[in-house]
């Protein structure tokens, strides 16, 4: 007899997992931009680290919040970037990647049935996430027309008492938007109103094209409503070491770790070692790491802007381009899998972020130059030989 919980079930799948099934069933010389993690290899020096740390036998279970050094080195590396301070003791959890994190703030903080308010299209996993914690995911639809820009009253107007959390994600994943600071504020200074937390996911805060991006810590004036959460996974091709972390008030820290001590323990202690030579040793891969993405979306968006039909803001961040293929035949998972199938490009169905993605598709550009020239030449030729 099998006994499943409807929590359980309610789950959805998510629609870049449907692309990949679908890609790797189908085979062949595909170009895969359905992929939301770097491309390059996890830098020499984190990997020596890792190696040292296993031969020196640094094996064995960790503090639940993560060894001191790494926490402290995540505590240095915020007061740096934003200006505030946080005692790595009191501020800090080390946690297994950002996606641990994000639950275990979750869980922290919200009640069953609490909202938790999500503007869309946004990253697929908040929803279960939200209903994992026990809460209910609501999708607050951002503008197409004006480039899904963070509108504050939207989310204001939807603040109550039962609202747990709103995240914000900035850089964006899927638009690669930065969101305005301004509307970020306006946020953050009503959810304190309503004693709401405002979660800051961050996990591309290092990647971004401009000179002039800050953390949302260091322009709110309440940092104190802020749970961030990083990990290592985008900034430092890290995705399968699965090393995260939360950084907020002393007693939501308390109450993520305890929570992650009764279903993980603690985070893999190797891991934490590259975490820590990652955050403290040389960040010359991140530049370069940075330079390719930003190579790679010019020459997309440049592409992009030369095939008629279809359309893309410059993405400020991330490595996603989130293209406007609403004048295209079908909905988006149509045009995926049109892509897909006659075609061989995989990518991501903007209904995959919501239902406010209808009408677009994702396009990573962690991939190499030639894949996605390849890829661009083929969604060109789709273009052409559906709209003519
Ligand atoms: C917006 C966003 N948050 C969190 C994550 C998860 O990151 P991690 O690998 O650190 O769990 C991802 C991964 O795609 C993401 O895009």
């Amino acid at each position: 007899m099998t006994r499943i919980v409807s929590r359980a079930t309610e789950f959805e799948r998510s629609g870049i997992r449907v692309m990949f099934e679908l890609a790797e069933e189908q085979g062949g010389d595909l170009v895969r931009l359905e992929v939301g993690e770097p491309d390059f290899d996890t830098p020499k020096p984190v990997i020596d680290a890792a190696e040292r740390a296993a031969r020196n036998g640094e094996t064995h279970y960790t503090s639940g919040a993560g060894i001191p050094k790494l926490r402290t080195a995540i505590a240095e590396r915020m007061a740096d970037e934003t200006g505030v301070s946080f005692d790595p003791e009191r501020h800090v959890s080390v946690t297994n990647g950002a996606m641990e994190a994000l639950s275990l703030a979750l869980s922290a903080i919200a009640e069953p049935g609490d909202d938790v308010l999500i503007p869309t299209p946004a990253w697929p996993n908040y929803r279960n996430q939200a209903r994992l914690a026990g809460a209910t995911p609501v999708p607050i639809p951002l503008p197409p027309d004006e480039g899904f820009d963070l509108d504050p009253k939207r989310i204001i107007d939807r603040l109550s008492p039962d609202t747990a959390a709103v995240i914000l994600t900035t850089p964006s994943n899927p638009t690669g938007q930065v969101y305005d600071e301004d509307a970020v504020k306006a946020v953050v200074e009503a959810a304190r109103e309503h004693g709401t937390f405002v979660i800051a996911d961050e996990v591309y805060a290092r990647l971004t094209y401009g000179d002039d991006h800050r953390r949302v810590t260091s322009y709110v004036d309440y940092p104190e409503g802020l749970l961030t959460v990083d990990s290592c996974s985008k900034t430092y091709a890290m995705t399968g070491w699965r090393l995260g972390w939360l950084v907020g008030p002393e007693d939501v820290i308390e109450a993520a770790t305890s929570l992650g001590e009764s279903t993980t323990a603690c985070p893999s202690s190797i891991a934490q070692h590259a975490a820590l030579a990652a955050l403290t040793g040389t960040q010359d891969p991140v530049r370069e790491m940075r330079t390719a993405f930003r190579d790679r979306r010019d020459y997309l968006v440049n592409r992009v802007e030369g095939i008629p039909h279809i359309s893309c803001p410059r993405p400020e961040g991330a490595f996603y381009a989130f293209l406007d293929v609403s004048e295209l035949d079908g909905e988006s998972a149509d045009v995926a899998a049109r892509l897909l199938s006659e075609y061989g490009v995989v990518t991501a169905p903007g209904s995959a972020f919501g239902d406010a993605g209808e009408g677009y598709l994702r396009l990573s550009f962690a991939n190499s130059m030639e894949r996605i020239e390849l890829g661009l030449d083929r969604l060109a030729r789709m273009v052409e030989d559906e709209r003519n």
